[in-house]
């Protein structure tokens, strides 16, 4: 008897340990006195826009709840790699991720537009796309799959690189290119007539020193933050696509949080995504700054700047993905993003 009876208390203790890691809330959605505990897990640098972000998301919580709400960041794919931080955040071991916008395929065709080759100019054009009727309903396309997007976060336009030069498309012909796990990013590869693996963005740097793969395309910030310049020979400023992120949250986490704390966090990460929007484009110019020093310093690598002729081939080469993937994402929003490249 005393035995069962000690069984069922250390149970009891268990059970009140391990709740200790869910939202504190009363059963009236009332704050008690345990913080509410949020892991923030990301697979970039901190010093990139997202990194930013999420160290300033910390620290204004820590500021406006301290007490109630705790922050703790895992920046790198410390915590979580980017094959994993969705299924982590929806069986709540994290409550806060922000992974690209390419990376969403697997719950939602509708984000794709954003991987589309040349759809957008710029990341100004990116911005008013976002901020459109049709850009913020993206933001609950995923609704139904316990994912609540809480804002975009830009990175900034994409930049090809290899171990020779990538003038033209031909150039790219038969090459392995390191690509995010999008299937529309699949298709621009192949119909350059080049060879793309989907790989974590844990695992590039080695791709690319170990020759697994002979290029990649990405942002300056993970170019920079990430030395991907120091194993690749030439980066061809081609601008040709966006890496953005959307910020999530799972529905039950988001939903369970008592309405005072969730309203508070809500300013706060509206704030954060001001912020992290308007530096985006400095962090940018900054590590391209840096990469063309190093290049200059030590021959290593090289940065090549297209001409228009040049940068209209790539274009025309990869326009018909535009159109393999537009009954998915749907023309309405195509059409919306192609309005968002004349400015108001
Ligand atoms: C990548 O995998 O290249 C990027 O999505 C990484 C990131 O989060 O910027």
């Amino acid at each position: 008897m005393i035995r069962i009876l000690s069984i069922a208390l250390a149970l009891l203790v268990l059970t009140a340990c391990d709740n200790s890691q869910q939202p504190a809330t009363s059963p009236h959605g009332e704050h008690n006195a345990l913080p509410i505990k949020i892991k923030f897990s990301h697979v970039v640098a901190e010093s990139t826009p997202k990194g930013i972000g999420a160290n300033k998301f910390k620290q204004l919580v820590e500021q406006r709840l301290a007490g109630k709400v705790i922050v703790e960041v895992y920046p790198n794919s410390q915590l979580y790699g980017d094959d994993k931080e969705m299924e982590a955040l929806l069986l709540g071991d994290v409550q806060l991720i922000a992974p690209s916008l390419a990376k969403f395929g697997k719950y939602t065709k509708k984000l794709q537009v954003f991987d589309l080759p040349f759809l957008f100019d710029d990341i100004h054009a990116v911005e008013r796309f976002q901020k459109g009727t049709l850009g913020k309903q993206l933001l609950s396309a995923m609704a139904g799959q316990n994912f609540i997007g809480l804002g975009y976060w830009h990175n900034g336009m994409k930049q090809l690189s290899a171990n020779k030069p990538l003038r033209i498309p031909a150039d790219a012909k038969g090459l392995k290119f390191r690509i995010q796990h999008s299937d529309v990013l699949q298709t621009q590869f192949e119909t350059l007539g080049a060879n793309p693996q989907k790989l974590a963005f844990a695992e590039v740097y080695n791709a690319l020193q170990t020759g697994v793969v002979d290029g990649a395309e990405n942002p300056w910030s993970n170019i920079y933050s990430k030395k991907f310049h120091e194993v690749q020979k030439y980066f061809s400023e081609t601008n040709h696509g966006v890496l953005d992120y959307l910020l999530v949250t799972s529905t039950q986490f988001w939903n369970g949080l008592p309405p005072k704390i969730r309203t508070e966090l809500e300013k706060i990460l509206n704030e954060v995504s001001e912020e992290v929007n308007k530096l985006a484009l400095d962090v940018e110019a900054q590590d391209r700054q840096k990469v063309l020093d190093f290049a200059k310093q030590t021959s290593k690598t090289e940065v090549l700047t297209l001409t228009k002729e040049e940068l209209a081939q790539w274009r025309e080469v990869m326009k018909p993905v535009w159109q393999k993937f537009e009954a998915d994402i749907g023309k309405d929003v195509i059409e919306a993003a192609i309005m968002a490249n004349q400015s108001p």
